[in-house]
């Protein structure tokens, strides 16, 4: 099975911040641990330019929703370049291949005899891009934008999901896995089961977006239009392929919890209806959600949480992101934790162990270590299990729970130099423990090194580089006992995470 992941594409009517870093950096995660795995990926990410709000945001700029569009795509391209992702291509949904591609997907829709045209009389709010009813509004606000929604009254086409309940339950039945975590999956089988409703699949009073094939005078609806990009881009990525062969429908999307209901009841039905398999899985984050306070980098110069990038890098960045909060759950982060974590867990736990390793083969061993993997090792014990755990936790999405696992080695290697004290067996000429040890050691780290790839992936690099390894050969294989062949040459590491000042937070 091949392994094609995508975050949402994200809207460009601003600019981007940590929480659209989340998603694409735990899309990156995932994919590169199932490229060490040997399977074939891919991975999509970018844009969803067809907002009303886009439009918007253009008009107070004074430029076309084009230019506007085109002026602030470099921010949103930079958002994985920054974090060092690794994604296939970077969709535009302005690009001609996607326009194209959501015509002629509608147009099935439509010669299916799923469309048709009525008046939609209610409530749109721009903030979220979606039809509102009453009873998602608290005092007539919409709750997440906290602003009162505005009355639309037009022709437009309706798409019938409420023709699909019944399929999308079957669906849910057969596939328990196909939304998760579990709860989530609750969450959306319990929409489906409480009735649905058609919804527009097009807008008459903007003219930003897709025109409808068989009624040029409307665009297609900005979510009918967006979530279409997961398909349309496997077929212009690689000119001349058509990806779909290779990478439909073994979809994982990766969401945030805000939008469920398009991806999990929508998206679904959609393929249905236009003849397409559906995904193999929709997996529901939580919000990054940062204690309110600024930060700032030196006096009075607040920084946006993005911007830790500069100060950190985007190995401890990611890790943050992986560690602080479980992946698939909520949580409130305050940025302190960044800092204390840089210090305690990368400098501390990881970066010392590695420079405490090759300190001591260099003085010791005179930067030698020899091949002796031993079966009986303690080392060998503490690895055991590891790439079965790490290869099964990524199955179910737990990044966090993963890294967990691979933290508990580093933890029970630092406590392995504790306990052996190589000082002591240099002192007292037990020369064959002293080599076994520091040769278990190394390969632990060379383990751990390669497990953390996904996570940190030149931090991953800088550790087998230090140790004498190929860098390229991070095989999932490899993630096992013993493979540390004998060597010279180690010298003691330049410090992984230097000492940085922590940025101050302010009230
Ligand atoms: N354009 C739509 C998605 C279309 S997908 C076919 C959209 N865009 S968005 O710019 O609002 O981005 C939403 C996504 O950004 C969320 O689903 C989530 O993945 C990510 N996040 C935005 N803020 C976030 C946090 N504070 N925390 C974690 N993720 C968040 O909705």
């Amino acid at each position: 099975m091949t392994y094609y992941v995508t975050t949402p594409i994200y809207y460009v009517n601003s600019t981007p911040h940590i929480g659209h870093a989340y998603t694409t950096i735990a899309a990156d995660i995932l994919v590169r641990h199932y490229r060490q795995r040997g399977e074939e990926t891919f991975f999509l990410t970018g844009v969803d330019e067809h907002a009303s709000k886009v439009a918007r945001v253009a008009v107070e700029q004074g430029l076309s929703p084009m230019e506007f569009a085109d002026s602030i795509v470099g921010a949103w391209q930079e958002v994985p370049r920054r974090v060092e992702a690794t994604n296939d291509f970077f969709i535009r949904t302005t690009d001609a291949g996607h326009k194209a591609f959501v015509a002629e997907f509608l147009q099935r829709m439509y010669d299916a005899g799923d469309i048709y045209e009525d008046v939609y009389a209610g409530l749109y709010c721009v903030g979220c891009e979606a039809f509102k009813t009453e009873a998602d509004l608290v005092d007539g606000k919409c709750p997440l934008h906290d602003t009162e929604p505005e009355w639309i009254e037009e022709k437009n086409w309706f798409f019938r999901l409420s023709s699909y309940q019944d399929r999308l339950l079957a669906l849910y039945d057969e596939r328990p896995d196909f939304v998760q975590p579990r709860f989530r999956y609750n969450e959306a089988r319990s929409f489906i089961a409480s009735g649905l409703q058609d919804f527009s699949v097009s807008r008459a009073g903007q003219p930003w977006g897709v025109p409808i094939p068989w009624d040029p005078e409307q665009v297609a609806y900005v979510w009918a239009d967006a979530l279409v990009n997961y398909l349309s881009a496997l077929t212009y990525a690689r000119p001349g392929e058509d990806l779909r062969e290779r990478f439909w429908p073994s979809a994982r999307h990766l969401i945030g919890k805000d939008i469920i209901r398009f991806h999990c009841v929508f998206w679904p039905a959609m393929l249905m209806s236009a003849g397409y398999d559906v995904p193999h899985q929709i997996f529901v984050h939580g919000y990054l959600l940062l204690d309110d306070r600024k930060i700032s980098k030196s006096l009075g110069n607040v920084v946006d949480p993005l911007d830790l990038i500069d100060v950190y890098g985007p190995d401890p960045v990611r890790f943050w992101a992986a560690r602080a909060v479980a992946f698939g759950q909520d949580g409130t982060v305050a940025l302190e934790g960044l800092h204390e974590r840089y210090e305690r867990e990368l400098a501390n736990d990881l970066g010392n162990l590695l420079s405490r390793t090759t300190a001591m083969i260099d003085r010791f061993q005179g930067g030698e270590i020899g091949g002796v993997p031993r079966a009986d090792s303690e080392v060998a014990e503490l690895v055991s299990t590891l790439g079965d755990d790490v290869a099964r936790h990524f199955d179910a999405y737990e990044i966090t729970a993963a890294l967990e696992r691979i933290w508990e080695v580093i933890r029970g290697l630092n406590k392995h130099v504790e306990t052996k004290a190589p000082w002591h067996l240099a002192k007292d000429g037990k020369v064959d423990e002293l080599q076994a040890t520091l040769y278990d050691l190394v390969d632990g780290l060379r383990i751990v090194a390669t497990a953390l790839a996904p996570y940190v992936p030149d931090t991953s690099r800088r550790i087998l580089e230090a140790l004498g390894e190929n860098v390229d050969e991070i095989g999932w294989e490899r993630v096992r006992y013993g493979l540390t062949t004998a060597r010279a040459g180690i010298a003691p590491a330049q410090p992984l995470f230097p000492r940085i000042d922590a940025p101050a937070v302010t009230a």
